[in-house]
């Protein structure tokens, strides 16, 4: 059968994978498309180095809207990344028809609305499994392998860099700084790393997976987003002494009240599988009514890893080319008119489990007063530690864990626990996950 035409846009690390696993795998692949799958065209600003890449197997252009309307290109694969020209690319793709394949989280989670609007409008497919957790085919399982359920929860350790970062605090003893310091001279975060450390980037992935999970609108500009950069090394020390580790979490929920969409430092308890994912992998665990618990672990990044997906989507995309748009996997996993407009709700009005740390006087009355306030706000203690403090210390570290509470009781309770004469300082307030 005639091959299926696609034209690959970004020849960077993913697009390098892609090009090179699709040429070593390509009996493999065909097999299970039905049809050779070919990259007929490149489009890369930097011709130099795409030349070095694809050599004669594929035609070289600069110009990438050239391929988004050429009529002979049947799949359009997405790879440059940003928001503004990719947006304008894909949205190219669509009005011409194309099927794209992208891995474009970003542009997914600000634009996805819009041009999952426009491809149904044109009856072509756009396909996104590299966008959340790298070569994990968590979309696969989300969209397609879960639909019997309802979906109560994911949690995911879904950006690596921050994680090898936390990994080598909690290992090795570093600061945030030098474990960032590390991670760039390794080539895990980038000379800019402000994306991943912020938690913009799971926050991403986050808004995808919450909108196929539970049938709602991408809705990234109500995320909740909290990175790792103010995260200091006694939190890590302490949540370890008490059973727990930290790590960044992107938490989707589904709540009678609305959606809880929120990306934050958490405190994981150290015997869960998920505490125990290491550098910079990744692992998403999903909650659901008939099956329960699944996790999927893996690589969330790198040139092969990410091209596994982005071939994944383009054998999907070639065996459905041919079927009625229809009868295809919708976008959100549910049917485009069964989109609904759930809200997310505020952070104030979410629900979790709290470590807080507080610098108090070592002195008479201040655990009473500080279990007072706690108590008038309907916070109940799950455990308190004061750490023992050194001969001669006026001040020393106090811990609570909290039971499950509102987060605006807990602000309310800290604003009152701050005003203390013999409190010190803002206290330091981590969200705890019991999954
Ligand atoms: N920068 C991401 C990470 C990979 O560190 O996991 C691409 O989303």
């Amino acid at each position: 059968m005639k091959a299926i035409q696609a034209a690959l846009l970004g020849i960077g690390t993913v697009g390098g994978g892609t090009f090179e696993v699709l040429n070593r795998n390509s009996e493999e692949i065909t097999r299970r498309a039905g049809r050779p799958i070919r990259i007929v065209t490149v489009a890369d600003r930097n011709l130099e180095h795409a030349r070095k890449v694809v050599r004669d197997r594929a035609q070289i252009i600069d110009d990438a809207f050239a391929a988004t309307q050429d009529p002979q290109i049947d799949i359009v694969i997405e790879l440059i990344g940003g928001t503004t020209v990719a947006r304008d690319l894909v949205l190219s793709a669509i009005e011409h028809g194309k099927h794209v394949v992208t891995a474009n989280k970003a542009l997914l989670a600000k634009h996805g609305n819009e041009i999952f609007a426009a491809a149904q409008k044109k009856g072509v497919m756009v396909a996104f499994e590299a966008a959340v957790a790298g070569g994990i085919p968590v979309i696969k399982a989300l969209r397609e392998g879960l639909s019997a359920n309802r979906i109560q929860w994911i949690a995911g350790i879904i950006n690596g860099t921050t994680n090898f970062i936390l990994t080598e605090m909690r290992n090795k003893g570093l600061s945030f700084a030098e474990a960032l310091k590390q991670a760039q001279e390794l080539g895990y975060a980038e000379a800019d790393p402000t994306f991943d450390i912020e938690g913009v980037d799971a926050a991403h992935k986050a808004t995808i997976m919450s909108a196929i999970a539970f049938g709602v609108p991408m809705q990234f500009e109500r995320a909740h987003i909290e990175g790792i950069s103010h995260l200091q090394s006694i939190d890590i020390t302490y949540a370890e002494q008490l059973g727990y580790r930290i790590k960044l979490l992107g938490i989707t929920k589904m709540r009678e009240q609305g959606i809880e969409l929120r990306v934050h430092p958490t405190l994981v308890e150290a015997d869960q599988l998920l505490a125990n994912v290491e550098g910079a992998m990744n692992a998403v665990l999903v909650q659901a009514d008939a099956v329960g618990k699944t996790l999927y672990y893996g690589a969330g990044a790198g040139a092969e890893p990410t091209a596994s997906a982005v071939i994944a989507d383009l054998v999907d995309v070639t065996r459905l080319h041919t079927s009625d748009p229809e009868h295809r996997v919708p976008h959100l996993a549910f049917q485009p008119e069964e989109v609904r407009e759930l809200p997310v709700l505020p952070i104030e009005e979410t629900v979790s489990c709290y470590y807080l740390r507080l610098s108090v006087s070592d002195e008479t009355g201040v655990l009473a007063n500080v279990a007072r306030i706690l108590a008038e706000q309907g916070i109940s203690i799950h455990g308190i530690r004061q750490i023992a403090a050194p001969a001669g210390a006026t001040r020393t570290d106090v811990i609570v864990l909290t039971h499950e509470t509102v987060e605006k009781q807990v602000n309310t309770a800290l604003a009152a626990i701050e005003a203390l004469p013999a409190v010190h300082g803002a206290a330091v307030r981590l969200r705890v996950e019991h999954l």
